[in-house]
């Protein structure tokens, strides 16, 4: 089969790895991609959310399957466009990505739907936002309705500092339209947790749970990010826990997926906050997460291609499921100024001694990477994701940044506490059994 991928991050590089092993995959074309994809696929100069010139290129090729990375070309219609001349998309429909693209709209339907979330009110009017803030526990969080890359959530610890944010996000407009509404929520306490399912329109199937790094700084300091560093399987999240977020989480989002029609194919990756009274939904995300993705695909034994036809097709009910029994651990390596204000164009060196062949227990995804005239140079925020695997989490670990060892560029930035501290607690090897 011929599959296309669409995104050109370092989670892009993992899909197109994983789908270079799967032995149904012929021919797997990238757009945009970048430097690491074209090791596996033929890239294509198309930006990820120009969906005319994308609709036209899948005419063309007519890929069995396009698989999205990016949340802007599903929020954007790719499943739909694609759809309209029969091509199949491992990936929501324009409708069901507001899942991601509206977090007033999701916050309403969780609490119809019962899902445990934070309190939380919506407003349109910053005055009522403001007034309302005064009178609300401290901190308090303040979050734009719209996509704004990960940027919109303000943790506000006094008056003073919601109202800016209110300012800044409804009347200076900081992220334009994203800032139209906004939620101000109860602040929870507690581990956070990515939890991946598939979506069919019939079904669910949970994927896996991994926990992603935000901040800049080892320990946890400095501003937010994409996403440091990942690894699975928690420590923290036992058989009983996977079941309570199966029941509380995914089966209500199933549930109101169906209620509201919006027959929903493709991974969810709900934000969690493990709190004393259970698992909380934060926020829901309609794809995979950048860097969970390049830990979780190492970790599935039944082929992407099989899982992304399953979906697609509504046949998520007889799929079996397939993992390896390992940790994985994934460590970002960004580029000076992430994430505020990435240098560009600097050279980097990848040291070929040490970055092992594939299949060998460490990889090395290439993302905001591209390559001139055989000199590889930075071209964005999160350059690299450096993964390792093992048996133990302490090896995964290991591996992982023997894999970090092999890059060199100026200004190279990696947090050195991924897999071994979480949330301010050594994380400990998991339980056998
Ligand atoms: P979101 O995009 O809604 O997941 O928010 C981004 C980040 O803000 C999350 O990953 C959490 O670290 C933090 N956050 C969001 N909502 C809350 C909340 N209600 N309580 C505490 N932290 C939160
Ligand atoms: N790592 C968080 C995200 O992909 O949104």
């Amino acid at each position: 089969m011929k599959v296309l991928v669409v995104g050109g991050g370092c989670r892009e590089h993992a899909l197109c790895w994983s789908l270079h092993q799967d032995p149904e995959v012929e021919k797997l074309y990238a757009a945009p991609g970048n430097a690491g994809t074209a090791l596996h696929a033929e890239n294509l100069p198309i930006a990820a959310d120009d969906i005319d010139s994308l609709t036209r290129l899948a005419q063309e090729l007519r890929p069995d399957l396009t698989v999205v990375g990016p949340e802007a070309p599903l929020c954007a219609g790719i499943t739909d466009a694609f759809g309209r001349h029969g091509l199949a998309v491992f990936g929501p429909s324009s409708r069901s990505a507001r899942l991601e693209g509206s977090k007033v709209w999701t916050k309403e339907l969780a609490q119809r739907y019962g899902v445990p979330t934070a309190e939380a009110r919506s407003f349109d009017d910053p005055r009522e936002a403001i007034s309302f803030s005064r009178g609300f526990p401290f901190p308090q969080v303040i979050k734009a309705d719209g996509l704004a890359s990960g940027k919109g959530v303000f943790i506000a610890t006094d008056f003073s500092q919601a109202q800016k944010a209110i300012v800044s996000l409804m009347e200076q407009r900081l992220y334009g339209a994203a800032g139209q509404r906004l939620l101000i929520e109860a602040f929870l306490e507690g581990v956070e947790l990515s939890a991946f399912a598939l979506f069919d329109a019939k079904q669910y199937s949970v994927l896996g749970v991994a926990h992603d790094y935000k901040r800049i700084e080892d320990g946890d300091r400095g501003p937010n990010t994409g996403g440091m560093g990942a690894f699975l399987p928690s420590p923290f999240v036992s058989p009983a826990l996977l079941r309570q977020i199966e029941e509380s989480i995914f089966s209500r989002l199933h549930a109101a997926c169906i209620g509201e029609r919006l027959d929903y194919r493709g991974v969810l990756y709900a934000g969690l906050m493990m709190t004393r009274e259970g698992p909380f939904l934060l926020e829901i995300n309609v794809r995979f997460g950048d860097p969970e993705a390049q830990v979780l695909l190492p970790s599935l034994e039944t082929p992407l291609s099989e899982i992304a036809r399953a979906t697609c097709r509504d046949e998520l009910g007889s799929l079996r499921l397939l993992r390896h029994r390992r940790s994985v651990v994934g460590v970002v390596i960004a580029s000076s100024g992430y994430p505020e204000n990435p240098r560009l164009d600097d050279r980097i060196i990848v040291s070929e001694s040490k970055t092992p062949a594939s299949g060998m227990q460490g990889l090395l995804f290439y993302g905001a990477a591209k390559e001139t005239q055989g000199i590889l140079r930075t071209a964005g925020g999160r350059v690299f994701t450096a993964v390792g695997w093992g048996d133990r989490l302490a090896e995964a670990r290991e591996r992982a940044y023997e894999q970090v060892s092999a890059v060199s560029f100026p200004g190279m930035h990696f947090r050195k506490d991924i897999a071994s501290f979480l949330a301010g607690r050594p994380v400990p090897e998991r339980e056998e059994g």
